[in-house]
């Protein structure tokens, strides 16, 4: 009876404890909500969901495009919005740096959500968060999960030019290093393989294919008449000499390029993943690990979609203190605030 009793008072007191521990641990500071919006901007949330619809209806690359940019907003000091900023006597831009120029799209997308936002309610909806929910949008719309996106971000003043170049992963770089580049950033294993199946709407440039394509793509994708056509054709798209048809595209996920499904699993289980780094998740010496989760998302796109879900929301919430104490609101997402 007594025991009881003490159990109970522990419980108490352990409870609010641990709460507090997973808000600062976890979470950014303030934690993001679900409601942020829901009094100050009650209509924010279905203003991008209508124009992300708009977007990708008139062209679902769109729909890629805007994941992407998400991706490479939260990589580089947190989902602050970094990524947006144009080049200025006192930013250089991240949109500049070699991984994102050519490659980035979907700015002016975002204008358009910023400026119907600002008539709507003016100074409140972050570009860190129209980011955060068009990626959502752009997921759906294509095929893919839905997941409530917690809100509250702010735009940063800066933007690192320095960091785009060191913490994104590149097509050539080795698992173990990309790998690294995701713990870094506290997503596992696991969200990395998820969140990579991202590459299931999409294009890529001849330039991040071409040594995968004349490289080791006979060796992993064997010599069946299917992956013969299909690489000879990606040849077409990618001369071998470098310089020529850099910016050609083809689609990371051949089979249903614009539909979010987990196709994309079944390619690298074929061994005919586009880029080296998604294949590697699956065929390279060092990928035990990675190779069991790719093989559960190609058998099981239910587990894929929970998955993604809840590894976006973890990518979303990569944020810095520094953001929530210095950060603002911009009124243009290509420009800090004067
Ligand atoms: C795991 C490490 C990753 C690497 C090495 C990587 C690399 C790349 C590369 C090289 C491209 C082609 C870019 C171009 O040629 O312009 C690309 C495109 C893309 N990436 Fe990733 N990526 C990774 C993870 C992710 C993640 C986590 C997401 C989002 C959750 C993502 C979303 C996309 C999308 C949607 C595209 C297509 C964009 C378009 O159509 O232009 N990627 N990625
Ligand atoms: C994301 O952040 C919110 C609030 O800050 C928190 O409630 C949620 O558990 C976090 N989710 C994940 C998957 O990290």
């Amino acid at each position: 009876m007594s025991g009881s009793g003490h159990l109970w008072c522990c419980l108490v007191v352990l409870v609010p404890v641990l709460f507090a521990l997973s808000s600062t641990s976890h979470a950014g500071y303030p934690p993001l909500t679900l409601d942020y919006y829901a009094s100050s901007c009650p209509t924010a949330v279905e203003i991008v969901r209508k124009e992300m619809e708009c977007a990708v209806l008139s062209d679902p690359r769109n729909a890629a495009l805007i994941i992407q940019l998400h991706f490479h907003d939260c990589f580089v000091q947190g989902c602050d919005g970094s990524v947006l900023l144009d080049d200025t006597i006192s930013i250089h831009s991240e949109k500049s740096a070699p991984t994102n120029s050519h490659s980035l799209g979907g700015f002016r997308i975002i204008d358009r959500i910023k400026n119907i936002l600002e008539s709507e309610c003016p100074g409140i909806v972050s570009c860190a968060d129209i980011l955060t929910v068009a990626a959502r949008d752009a997921t759906l719309l294509v095929g893919g999960p839905y997941w409530d996106v917690p809100l509250g971000r702010k735009d940063s003043k800066t933007a690192s030019y320095k960091l785009a170049r060191t913490n994104l992963p590149t097509a050539n770089e080795n698992l173990g290093s990309i790998i690294t580049k995701f713990l870094t950033q506290g997503l596992s294993v696991t969200d990395m393989v998820a969140l990579a199946g991202a590459h299931t709407v999409g294009l890529a440039q001849c330039k991040n294919f071409r040594s995968r394509i004349y490289g080791d793509f006979e060796a992993t994708a064997g010599n069946g008449p299917i992956a013969e056509a299909h690489l000879s054709n990606l040849r077409s798209v990618c001369p071998p000499l470098e310089g020529t048809g850099d910016e050609n595209l083809a689609p990371m996920d051949y089979v249903t390029p614009y539909l979010f499904d987990n196709t994309f699993y079944h390619l690298l289980l074929e061994g005919e993943g586009l880029l080296s780094s998604d294949q590697e998740m699956y065929s390279s010496i060092l990928a035990a690990q990675t190779k069991e989760v790719v093989k559960r998302y190609a058998a099981d796109p239910i587990a894929f979609f929970e998955q993604f879900s809840e590894s976006m929301v973890k990518l979303g919430n990569i944020t810095t203190p520094e953001s929530f104490i210095e950060g603002e609101v911009r009124k243009n997402c290509r420009f800090i605030n004067t």
